[in-house]
Parts: C-alpha cells; sequence; structure tokens
C-alpha cells in the first residue's frame, strides 16, 4: 500500500531532474500523474518509459491557455485532481547584480519570474477548480534560495522568496479547502538552465561536478540526488500523513542554514588559541 493510492497530481517540468523523479516516486507510492513540460524531446522520452498511469502533456508553464490544457487533461484521462505541483524553473547560474548587462536585465528578470512565480500562479489559477472540488492540495519547488543568499544571484533569489510568499498568501485564501505548501531543495544535478536573456538557456547545472559540490557545502557531508527530495513531496500530497500541513515549506537543503557551524567553530578555535 502507498502513501497516494488512488491520487492524481499534476506536476510542471516532469521531463527532467527534480519533476523526473518525483514522477518515478508518485507512481511507487500508488499515484496516477500529469506532467505538463516544454521540451519536445524530454516529453517523447518521458511518455515512452511510463505506461497508462502518466499522461504527458507538451506544453508552456508560463501560459494560462497551456495550464488549463494540462488541467483539462488531467480531468479527462483520470477523472480528478488531487495535487498540483509547480516545479519548472529556471536559474540565473549565481549572475551578480554587477554583471547583469542593464539592456537585458528586464528580459532575463520576465523570463525567470515569468516561470518561477508567474507560472506556479498560472497553474495554481487553473488547477483551483479542480482542487476545491477534491479537497486537495499544492506544492510549490522552492529552494535554498528562498531562504538565504548565495543560491542564486538577485533574479533567483528574489523569485524563489516571492514562491515563499505565493505559498503563504495561497494558504491563507484558499482554507479551509485547499492545502498549500512548499519543498525548498538545495544542490542537486539536474538538468536546470537559465534564461534566453543571459544567454543561458543551453547551459545545463547538470554539467558541472554538482554532487561532489552538495557534499562540500552540506554539513551533512552527503551526495545529494534529486531523488533524495522526492520523499517531502510524498507527505505533504498525503492526505492522511499532512493533514495539519499548510503554508508551510519543508526546508531540505542539506542544512544551508547550519552550515556556518564549522567556520564558527575555527572562529572559536582561534579565539581560544
Ligand atoms: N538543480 C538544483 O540544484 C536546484 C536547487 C534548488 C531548487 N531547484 C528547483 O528545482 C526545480 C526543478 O528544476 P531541476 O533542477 O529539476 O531542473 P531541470 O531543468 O532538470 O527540470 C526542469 C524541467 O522543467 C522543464 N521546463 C522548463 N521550462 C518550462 C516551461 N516554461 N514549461 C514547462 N516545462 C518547462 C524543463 O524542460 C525540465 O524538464 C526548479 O524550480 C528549480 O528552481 C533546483
Amino acid at each position: 500500500m502507498g502513501w497516494l493510492d488512488g491520487e492524481v497530481a499534476l506536476l510542471t517540468g516532469g521531463g527532467s531532474g527534480l519533476g523526473r523523479c518525483i514522477v518515478d516516486r508518485f507512481l511507487a507510492e500508488g499515484a496516477r500523474v500529469a506532467v505538463l513540460e516544454i521540451d519536445p524531446a524530454k516529453a517523447t522520452a518521458l511518455a515512452a518509459h511510463v505506461d497508462e498511469r502518466v499522461v504527458v502533456i507538451e506544453g508552456d508553464a508560463t501560459s494560462l491557455a497551456d495550464n488549463e490544457r494540462a488541467v483539462a487533461a488531467t480531468l479527462a484521462e483520470f477523472g480528478r485532481l488531487d495535487t498540483f505541483i509547480g516545479n519548472a524553473g529556471l536559474w540565473d547560474f549565481n549572475t551578480p547584480l554587477e554583471a547583469l548587462p542593464g539592456e537585458t536585465l528586464p528580459a532575463a528578470f520576465d523570463q525567470i519570474f515569468g516561470l518561477n512565480v508567474k507560472g506556479y500562479l498560472l497553474g495554481a489559477r487553473a488547477a483551483l477548480p479542480a482542487l476545491r472540488e477534491s479537497k486537495g492540495s499544492m506544492i510549490f519547488t522552492v529552494s535554498n534560495a528562498g531562504f538565504w543568499p548565495g543560491g542564486g544571484g538577485p533574479l533567483y533569489t528574489a523569485s524563489k522568496h516571492a514562491v515563499v510568499g505565493l505559498i503563504k498568501q495561497l494558504a491563507y485564501e484558499l482554507c479551509p479547502d485547499v492545502r498549500v505548501n512548499g519543498v525548498a531543495p538545495g544542490a542537486m544535478p539536474t538538468d536546470l538552465r537559465g534564461p534566453r536573456a543571459l544567454g543561458l538557456q543551453d547551459t545545463s547545472f547538470g554539467a558541472m561536478p554538482v554532487e561532489e559540490m552538495t557534499e562540500r557545502f552540506s554539513p551533512l557531508e552527503i551526495r545529494i540526488m534529486p531523488s533524495d527530495y522526492t520523499g517531502h513531496y510524498v507527505l505533504l500530497a498525503s492526505r492522511s500523513n499532512a493533514r495539519t500541513a499548510t503554508g508551510s515549506v519543508h526546508n531540505c537543503d542539506g542544512g544551508v542554514g547550519v552550515s556556518g557551524r564549522r567556520a564558527m567553530e575555527a572562529a572559536m578555535a582561534s579565539l581560544r588559541a
């Protein structure tokens, strides 16, 4: 018996990385899953590797019409929707303000906020009637950058802080029908891309030695993979195990917030010396 037996989820950006792992984990927990994915090759590859428990909708999470089409396809295929997961995102590859060319800054802002914030809001709007009907939930992928500086440049960090605000406001508005929560992962090797305005549309985070990096930045000293985060989504989607959770964000970024311990111990040791 799985934690999500009989449940139906709709997820944006399930073609690679974290979203792809969430699809597999939700299936293992007994759910059926719909995926809104913009990349045709990833959408085709996903559809080829799953069965009738998954429906893949090719489309753009920044479009209200595509989000509505995804919800309609979910209902047509599975007859209900229990959880909407806003997940597709863009990173700014830690580009600091001074390195953002003034002439491209407005377009870079629009592209990052357009997916990371507006995309989640449009998905929430499209999914809301079906979620009210099922008394379901929403889950949004945040980031360590939703809490701390340094996980991105100002565009990404501000966009993920905005997602935390979105979660709290929607949780406030949608009680008692729909629970709204977030998961804030830290770095993991994925195909995360950047905005076209900064020429980063074909640059993949996963091309860097991310796995080794996670072991160094996390005070837990572990290599972190996208699948390590999926249990948080299962828990928050579960009606029986998370019925009291709304407006919360599972901060599971590997301990970024307590990573100052080693530096603090070194400083204290130097004072004692
Ligand atoms: N990789 C990390 O280190 C990291 C850390 C913290 C948070 N996150 C967050 O995790 C989430 C998932 O990213 P990931 O790291 O798995 O990257 P990813 O690029 O591997 O996955 C994102 C998926 O979204 C799809 N996508 C992109 N734009 C889209 C659009 N407009 N409409 C529909 N689909 C679209 C991509 O094709 C891809 O399949 C993002 O919100 C990201 O900010 C990632």
